[in-house]
This record gives structure tokens, C-alpha cells and sequence, in this order.
């Protein structure tokens, strides 16, 4: 038996490590853990009969817990290689038949998942609202990697990870603003491990806490969007250079306590745009240095 493994995978392992905690700012407590479970994985060390590895991802909204899985499918298997599923969509009786089929000969949405890839993510989202019997399915995943549809086939998911996500105990975690991280972290896994089945808990191969994003974890992020979009910009001969107090001004925009920094992309993408746009329908070039301009409340090219 041939047991080296393709260089190429070797490489978007060996890379995966430098790119998540670029990717991905102020998790650097389980970004090695994840990457630890994938590198096993892509090595051909999981248990047959097995995911290739299981995750359960806590933490509240918008700090990076779905980002993670899509940096990380896309750089191991490439784009479209992600399956995702609401779970809020799976809370009746309905859902069964909707995720393996209903009638003979359909086979459902994980079916039709598995007829279009081997291998993947497969992230069941909100994984606390499932019906019952979904809760089952997942379990079998987890436990034996198979699952049977409708038309009476077997499917063999061994290929795939599994991501379940929850927000499970960290509404809390607002009015317990002063507590300290490892707190949080045991106060939100009690309250996983009483709403997730027991089994289902145990199953997982990791179960990682996200933190909420700091003040400086927040500049960080604006900072990543905001030289992407500078780049572009340079790409269509744009030349821009920040003042200091650009970046608060993305973050009071882009960051939202309950939302974390899900608005942020958007938010450098339109105030940058406005102000570049503006340049040039004065007739004027967008090279120069982009400023927060208080009174209109929006960035200027100066
Ligand atoms: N830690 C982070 N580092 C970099 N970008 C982040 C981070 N957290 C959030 N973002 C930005 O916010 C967007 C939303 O984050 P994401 O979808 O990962 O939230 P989530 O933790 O899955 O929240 P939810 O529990 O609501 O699903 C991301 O697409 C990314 O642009
Ligand atoms: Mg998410």
C-alpha cells in the first residue's frame, strides 16, 4: 500500500495554519485544535467508520464560528465543497423526509449531497433546534459516518467533516460582561451539554467555546477588510493611505454588540466605495490619504 500522501494536500495542510489565524482574528485559543482534528483527518488517521472529524462550535453571533468552517473547507478541498443546513428549517416531523427523502426513490438533501461530492463540510447550523428524529440523524453521522435514504441505499459520509454550531448560553454572556474568558467558557459548554443530547455532546471530537471579539480583535478585522479593499483599489489605480482614526471609525460602523462583526465587510466595502466614488464623480483622482469626515459622518479621499 501506497502511504504518502499527495503533495499537494500536504501543502494546503502545511498552509492551514498561517491562514486561519489570518483569517480569522481573536480565536487563536481553538484554531489549533481545529487544525490539529483536519491535519489527522487528511492524513488518513481517523477511526474508519468515522467522520473525518467533528466539531461543535459555541460562542455568540458574528465572531467567526461559520468564517472558520468556509476558510477551511475552501483551502482543503477547494470551493463548493460546503453544505450547509439551518437547522431552524428542521424542527418538525417534515424534516426527516426532507434531509433523506420521504417517498421511495428520493433521496433527500444529504443524499443529493453525497451523489455530488465525497468529501467535504457538511454544517448542520443552530444544531440545538432540530427535531428529535433529526437530532438521530446526526448522532448516526457522528457515530457511524453512513446514513440511509429513502430509496434504500446506504450513503458513506467518511469523507466529510461535521460542524454543528449553536449560540446555546451565550445570550447570557452580554449581562455577564465583567467575567473573565474561562468562565464564559464552562458556563456556556453546561448549558451545550444540557440542550444537545448527552450523545450527541460526546460524540464530537471537539467542542470549542468562541470568544467575543475585543476592541483590539475588532481594529484587527476592520484593518483585514479594509486593505482588501485597498488593494483592489490599487488594482484599478487607486492609491489610498489611512489616517489613524480611519479604523475606530470602521469599528464604531461595522462592529454591533449583538451582531459582532457580521456587518463589517459591508460596512468598508459601502463607506470606502461612497468615498472613492465621490472623488471621481468630482472629476478628481482617488489617490490620497482616506479620513474620517465627523460632520457628514462618512470617509473622505483628502
Ligand atoms: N473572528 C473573526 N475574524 C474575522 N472576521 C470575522 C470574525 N468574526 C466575524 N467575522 C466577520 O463577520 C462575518 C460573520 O461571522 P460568522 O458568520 O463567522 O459568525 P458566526 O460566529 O457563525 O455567528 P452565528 O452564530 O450568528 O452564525 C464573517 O463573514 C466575517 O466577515
Ligand atoms: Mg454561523
Amino acid at each position: 500500500m501506497n502511504n504518502t500522501t499527495d503533495p499537494t494536500k500536504l501543502t494546503r495542510l502545511h498552509e492551514l495554519s498561517g491562514l486561519l489565524p489570518r483569517e480569522i482574528r481573536g480565536q487563536s485559543h481553538v484554531l489549533p485544535r481545529i487544525s490539529s482534528v483536519v491535519r489527522r483527518g487528511e492524513l488518513g488517521l481517523t477511526k474508519p467508520g468515522r467522520p473525518r472529524g467533528s466539531f461543535l462550535l459555541l460562542g455568540p453571533t458574528g465572531v467567526g464560528k461559520t468564517e472558520t468552517v468556509v476558510v477551511l473547507t475552501n483551502q482543503i478541498f477547494g470551493a463548493g465543497q460546503l453544505f450547509r443546513f439551518d437547522m431552524s428549517e428542521f424542527q418538525n416531523q417534515e424534516a426527516l423526509g426532507l434531509l433523506l427523502g420521504a417517498r421511495l426513490g428520493e433521496i433527500g438533501y444529504l443524499g443529493a449531497v453525497r451523489e455530488k461530492a465525497a468529501e467535504g463540510s457538511l454544517l448542520f447550523d443552530e444544531a440545538e433546534k432540530a427535531h428529535p428524529r433529526v437530532l438521530d440523524i446526526l448522532l448516526q453521522l457522528l457515530d457511524a459516518a453512513r446514513l440511509t435514504v429513502a430509496t434504500g441505499q446506504t450513503l458513506d459520509f467518511s469523507g466529510f467533516y461535521v460542524w454543528l454550531t449553536s449560540n446555546i448560553g451565550s445570550a447570557e454572556l452580554m449581562s455577564l460582561q465583567h467575567s473573565n474568558e474561562a468562565t464564559l467558557e464552562r458556563h456556556v459548554l453546561t448549558r451545550a451539554q444540557q440542550s444537545l443530547r448527552p450523545e450527541i455532546f460526546a460524540r464530537v471530537n471537539e467542542k470549542l467555546v468562541f470568544h467575543r471579539l475585543s476592541y483590539e480583535h475588532q481594529l484587527e478585522i476592520a484593518e483585514k477588510f479594509l486593505s482588501r479593499e485597498i488593494e483592489f483599489l490599487a488594482s484599478r489605480g487607486h492609491a489610498l493611505e489611512l489616517d489613524a482614526s480611519t479604523l475606530p471609525f470602521l469599528v464604531r460602523k461595522g462592529f454591533h454588540p449583538k451582531l459582532g462583526a457580521r456587518p463589517m465587510r459591508d460596512a468598508v466595502e459601502k463607506l470606502v466605495g461612497d468615498a472613492v466614488t465621490k472623488c471621481l464623480l468630482e472629476g478628481r483622482t482617488a489617490c490620497g490619504t482616506l479620513a474620517v469626515d465627523e460632520i457628514r459622518d462618512c470617509l473622505v479621499v483628502r
